[in-house]
C-alpha cells in the first residue's frame, strides 16, 4: 500500500537538487554522540559496545521498569510480557447503539450500520474516567481501509456514505465488567462524529474570506472531521483531536484546474487517495468548492460528556497535517501546547494561549485554545554528543518578516496558511514529527520524529532544504529517532531551549555509525519508526511504532509494530507489547489507578503479503481495535 507521502508526492514531485554535501560531512563524523550518549542522561549510555549485550539474560535490572521484555515476532496477535494478560475492548464495526447491527463479516456494514458504529482504524484516544471501573472513551478513527471495508470497491452513494462514517471521533460509555472492559450500547454519552458532522470554526480564522464556501457563506460553521489521528486533553476535561491527512479526500472533477502553490503546499491536487467523497459530495471538489479543504487541517476541542456539544475546530493552534496536541499547564498559568506537522520536512510548533488557565472556572478555560500566540522551532547546530540549542519564533503578523511582502496580510492568513508562514521565518525542517509528549515531573518534553527517507535527498513541499542537521543527524533516515527539549529556566513559555536526542533507532546487527543507532539500541529492543509517545504519571515513557514490519534486511529483528518503554532517566528501552501482524500500534489511555492500559491497534492485515485476521479466529476479518492490558496480579502497569 503506497503511504500518504508518496502518493502526494507522485503526484507533486519535489526538486531533488539541493546542496547538502557540506552539512552530510560533518553529521557523519559524529562519533561523539556514539560514545558518550545523549546529553541529557550521560551516565547510562555506556561506551562501546557493552549495552549490545547488557539485557541479553532478559532480567529484570530497572525498577522504574518491572517487566520482562518481550521479544520481537512477526505473530498475529498481541504478545505482552509474562504476568500479563489483554483482551479486545471493542473492534471496527461494533454497534454503540441498539438501533445498529452486529458487525458482519461478509458484508462489512452498511453506511447506516457504520454511522451506528465505532469507526475504523482507531488512533489517539482518551479514557475520562467516572470511576477506576467506568469511564468515557473518546477515540479517533482516523481513516478506512477501503480494501478491507469496501472490498468490492468504492462504487456508489452508500460505499462513500460507509467510508465517511468509518473516519472521525467514537465516543462511547466504558465499563469493568468481571474484570473485563466492555462498551455500554445506548450509553448515555455514545456518539459519533463523522466527515458530515456540525462544528464550529473559532480563532484568528473564523469567518475569514478563505473559509467561506457556498453551504457556508459566514465561514464559521463547518462540516465534518477527518483524518483523526492523535490527541490531546486539556485539564478542563475536554479531548482534541487532530486533523492530520485531510488533504488526500479532494481532487477536481475539472481536469484544466491548475492547482494553486497554497494548494500544492499542504498536498491538494486534482485526485484524491480513492476515497471517491469528491464524487458524491461537491465539497470535496476543489474545482467547485476551493475553500472547502481549508476548513480542515486543524486541531478540534470537543466535550466528550456532551453529546449535542458542537466540536469548536480551534484555528489559533494552525492549520497542518496535526499530529496530536500536547498541552502543559506552565508556572504562569497560560496554556501551552505542543504540536507536530507530520509530513517528510515540516516542523514542529508550540501554542501559548493569551488568558491563563483556572481550575474549575469552565466559562474561562474553555475559551483559551481560541486566542493565543503560535511558534515554530527553529533548532541550533548540534555539537558531538548529538544535542545544541534552540528557539520557538513567533508566527504573528508584523514579526519575523511576516507581512505583505511575504504574503501575508492578517493573523487569519497565517492560522490558515501556517506552513506556509513557518517557512518564511525559516523554521527546522523535521523528519516527521509524530507525537509530542511532556515529562509529568520536569519541563521536559518529547518528540518522535519517526523516519524521512527525504532527508538531504528533496526539500519539503514548499521547497525548503533539508540537510542533515541539529537532531535530524542521518541522511534518507530509515528508523527514525526521538529529540528532547529543555526550555530555559524550566518554563515552557521560555523561547530557548537545550535540545539532545533521547534515542537514535537503528540496526546495530547490521550496521555500525549512526545507522546502529544509539548505545540505548541493542539486539533485545531492534525498532523503527517511533510515533505514538505518552508519558505515565510514574515518567514511563511509552513509545509505539509505525514502522516497517517485514523482519527482514534494514529491518531483520525488529518483527511487528510494537511498544516498548522508556526510562528517561537510565536511557533503557525495553520492548513491553508486541502487535498482530501488518498493523500499527497507537493509541494509548489509562484507568485512573494505572491498573488498565488501553492500547490501540490500528490497520492489522493492512498488506496482502502480510494477511491478518485480528481480533478474530483464523480468516476473519481484520479488524481495528482497542485492547485493554492489565496485570494478572492486578498491579500498576510497568511497575
Ligand atoms: Fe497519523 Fe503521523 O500518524
Ligand atoms: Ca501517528
Ligand atoms: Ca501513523
Amino acid at each position: 500500500m503506497i503511504s500518504f507521502d508518496d502518493f502526494d508526492e507522485q503526484r507533486s514531485p519535489r526538486p531533488s537538487n539541493s546542496d547538502f554535501s557540506r552539512i552530510l560531512d560533518k553529521a557523519v563524523s559524529r562519533r561523539g554522540f556514539l560514545k558518550t550518549g545523549a546529553a541529557f542522561g550521560v551516565s547510562t549510555f555506556v561506551a562501546g559496545g557493552a549495552s549490545l549485550t547488557a539485557h541479553a539474560d532478559n532480567t529484570i535490572t530497572n525498577k522504574a521498569m518491572g517487566f520482562k521484555a518481550v521479544a520481537a515476532n512477526s505473530n498475529d496477535t498481541i504478545t505482552v510480557p509474562a504476568d500479563y494478560q489483554w483482551n479486545t475492548v471493542i473492534s471496527w464495526g461494533d454497534p454503540l447503539f441498539s438501533s445498529g447491527v452486529a458487525f458482519d463479516h461478509k458484508t462489512r456494514g452498511t453506511g447506516e450500520s457504520q454511522e451506528l458504529a465505532f469507526g475504523d482504524n482507531n488512533d489517539g484516544m482518551t479514557f475520562f474516567a467516572l470511576s477506576d471501573d467506568e469511564g468515557v472513551m473518546a477515540v479517533n478513527n482516523e481513516y478506512v481501509n477501503r480494501d478491507i471495508i469496501s472490498p468490492a470497491g468504492i462504487n456508489n452513494e452508500d460505499d462513500v456514505r460507509k467510508g465517511k462514517a468509518g473516519h472521525g471521533i467514537s465516543v462511547f460509555h466504558v465499563k469493568r465488567v468481571n474484570g473485563e472492559w466492555q462498551p455500554q450500547i445506548d450509553g448515555k454519552y455514545n456518539r459519533r462524529l463523522t466527515a458530515d458532522s456540525a462544528m464550529e470554526i473559532t480563532g484568528p480564522a473564523r469567518g475569514h474570506a478563505l473559509l467561506q464556501t457556498k453551504a457556508d457563506p459566514s465561514g464559521t460553521a463547518s462540516k465534518g472531521t477527518w483524518n483523526n489521528c492523535g490527541n490531546g486533553v486539556t485539564p478542563w476535561g475536554t479531548y482534541l483531536t487532530c486533523e492530520e491527512n485531510f488533504n488526500g479526500y479532494f481532487a477536481s472533477t475539472d481536469d484544466s484546474l491548475e492547482p494553486s502553490d497554497a494548494q500544492k503546499r499542504y498536498g491538494i491536487g486534482k485526485e484524491d487517495w480513492g476515497y471517491s467523497w469528491y464524487k458524491y459530495d461537491d465539497r470535496f471538489d476543489i474545482s467547485k468548492e476551493p475553500n472547502e479543504a481549508n476548513r480542515a487541517g486543524y486541531v478540534v476541542e470537543i466535550d466528550p460528556m456532551d453529546p449535542n456539544s458542537t466540536p469548536k475546530k480551534r484555528t489559533a493552534l494552525g492549520r497542518f497535517k496535526h499530529e496530536n496536541a500536547e498541552l502543559v499547564v506552565a508556572g504562569n498559568g497560560k496554556v501551552v501546547v505542543y504540536l507536530g506537522d507530520d509530513e517528510r520536512g515540516e516542523f514542529l510548533y508550540r501554542f501559548i494561549s493569551k488568558g491563563t488557565y483556572i481550575e474549575g472556572d469552565l466559562a474561562n478555560n474553555s475559551k483559551l485554545l481560541e486566542e493565543g500566540t503560535l511558534y515554530v522551532a527553529r533548532f541550533g547546530e548540534a555539537d558531538d554528543s548529538l544535542a545544541g540549542q534552540g528557539e520557538w519564533v513567533e508566527l504573528t503578523l508584523g514579526m519575523n518578516g511576516l507581512d505583505e511582502s511575504s504574503g501575508f496580510s492578517s493573523q487569519a492568513e497565517i492560522s490558515i496558511y501556517t506552513r506556509m508562514a513557518a517557512s518564511v521565518v525559516g523554521a527546522t525542517t523535521m523528519d516527521r514529527p509524530e507525537w509530542v509528549a511532556a515529562h509529568p515531573d520536569r519541563a521536559e518534553i518529547y518528540c518522535a520524529l519517526t523516519n524521512n527517507k527525504n532527508r538531504a535527498i528533496k526539500t519539503n513541499a514548499g521547497g525548503d532544504e533539508t540537510p542533515v542537521g541539529g537532531p535530524n543527524p542521518r541522511e534518507a533516515n530509515l528508523y527514525g529517532q526521538i529529540v528532547r527539549w529543555r526550555p530555559a529556566g524550566s518554563d515552557h513559555t521560555a523561547n530557548a531551549f537545550d535540545w539532545d536526542l533521547f534515542v537514535l533507532a537503528g540496526n546495530p546487527t547490521i550496521h555500525s555509525g549512526l545507522e546502529a543507532g544509539s548505545a540505548n539500541i541493542n539486539t533485545d529492543n531492534l525498532f523503527n519508526s517511533p510515533d505514538g509517545i505518552s508519558f505515565d504519571p510514574q515518567g514511563r515513557l511509552w513509545i509505539q511504532t509505525d514502522g516497517n514490519y517485514s523482519n527482514d534486511g534494514e529491518y531483520a529483528g525488529m518483527g511487528n509494530n510494537q511498544m516498548l518503554c522508556g526510562d528517561t532517566a537510565s536511557g533503557e528501552i525495553r520492548r513491553f507489547l508486541v502487535g498482530p501482524k501488518a498493523c500499527e500500534i497507537t493509541g494509548i489511555s489509562w484507568s485512573p489507578d494505572y491498573r488498565t492500559m488501553f492500547v490501540g491497534v490500528q490497520h492489522p492485515g493492512e498488506n496482502d503479503k502480510y494477511p491478518s485476521s485480528f481480533p478474530g479466529e483464523p480468516g476473519s476479518t481484520p479488524r481495528s481495535s482497542i485492547v485493554a492490558v492489565t496485570r494478572v496480579d492486578g498491579g500498576v502497569i510497568g511497575s
